[in-house]
């Protein structure tokens, strides 16, 4: 499976740490988050509540933009390995530089650096989708808003929101999103993994993303899933992110294939890898044992990810060229 060429929608950058590299770096700063790590050093959480406060916990050992450089460095180089050719990755001011305009360029100069530099090494490409976060409130949101509005291009290409969604209301969020459309972002927001079908709705309605970031639950109203397969809404899934938190008991509880088969646009993603035991190439291997997906399948997907990324015509003509190996 790690063949097969792969085109990755969602990923957060921290949230791709392996805990191997937040324990070395909180070494070489003296800080102690040792209580973050289980016996055999792997990320130890209990539920979603408790997986946000972890990964706050292990972005705290994330303090400069070189930190930042080596992360993007070994993220990329997993990746890759998994077969990703191109890495839409969900970048954090709240996390770089505090949301202030000039330390963000600094971070999005050394992360771009590590990144073009990966891309001529190992021949991944890596675009960015600045997110802001739904707990942290709309306030900081659109402080973020205005770092991603601020380093929009060709290489920042969108704007979305992670976070608790069980905290607040998308409409809450209506100045950040318009704020980073108006500076050409395309949109997308994490809806319907914590909420149900009418968080999804209200994510479309009131932000006006053109992909949901999981949305999964929106198989829970058969009405929402023809309005997203009509609309051309494209979900950015997570089956093993989704299985690792409890959502699904297992891959074959999972709804992708039934929202796949409904027409809506499903694309496959790892969102946090190391936190849910995961790669891209595992994603693949136990969609293949628990639904019978073939290369066939996985080739459509891939292309259909690829349709739905949020890069300039150039960058997706280039990638389509990897895709048909
Ligand atoms: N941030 C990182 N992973 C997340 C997830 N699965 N849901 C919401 N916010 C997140
Ligand atoms: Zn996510």
């Amino acid at each position: 499976m790690s063949a097969l060429p792969k085109v990755e929608l969602h990923l957060h950058l921290e949230g791709a740490a392996p805990p191997s590299f937040i324990a070395g770096l909180a070494k070489e700063k003296n800080l102690d988050i040792s209580g973050i790590f289980d016996a055999r050093g792997q990320y130890r959480f209990t539920d979603f509540s408790h997986f946000l406060k972890v990964y706050e916990a292990a972005t705290s050992a994330l303090q400069t933009p070189e930190d930042y450089a080596r992360l993007t460095r070994t993220v990329l180089e997993e990746s890759a390995q998994s077969g990703v050719v191109y890495s839409e990755t969900f970048l954090s001011p709240d996390f770089c530089g505090g949301r202030e305009v000039g330390a963000w360029r600094e971070y999005l100069h050394a992360m771009r650096e590590a990144a073009d530099q990966a891309e001529r090494q190992m021949g991944i490409t890596l675009r960015g989708i600045v997110t802001c976060i739904r707990h942290f409130g709309p306030e900081k949101a659109r402080e973020t808003a205005l770092c991603a509005a601020e380093t929009a291009g060709d290489w920042i290409v969108g704007f979305g929101i992670a976070g608790d969604e069980r905290i607040g209301a998308p409409k809450d969020f209506r100045w950040a999103f318009d704020c980073a459309r108006e500076a050409g972002l395309r949109l997308t927001a994490h809806a319907g993994e914590w909420g149900g079908p009418d968080s999804v709705r209200a994510a479309v309605r009131d932000l006006g993303v053109e992909r949901i970031g999981h949305g999964v639950r929106a198989i829970e109203d058969l009405a929402l899933v023809d309005e997203l397969a009509e609309k051309g809404i494209v979900l950015e899934v997570c089956p093993g992110s989704n299985v690792a938190l409890g959502l699904y008991r297992s891959f074959r509880d999972h709804p992708i294939h039934e929202l796949d088969r409904r027409g809506v646009k499903v694309t496959v993603s790892t969102d946090d890898p190391p936190f849910f035991h995961t790669t891209m190439a595992r994603e693949y291997e136990e969609l293949h044992r628990a639904l019978d997906w073939d290369e066939g399948q996985f080739r459509r997907i891939a292309r259909q990810s690829l349709d739905a990324a949020f890069c300039d015509a150039d960058t997706r003509a280039r990638i389509g060229k990897l895709l048909e190996v």
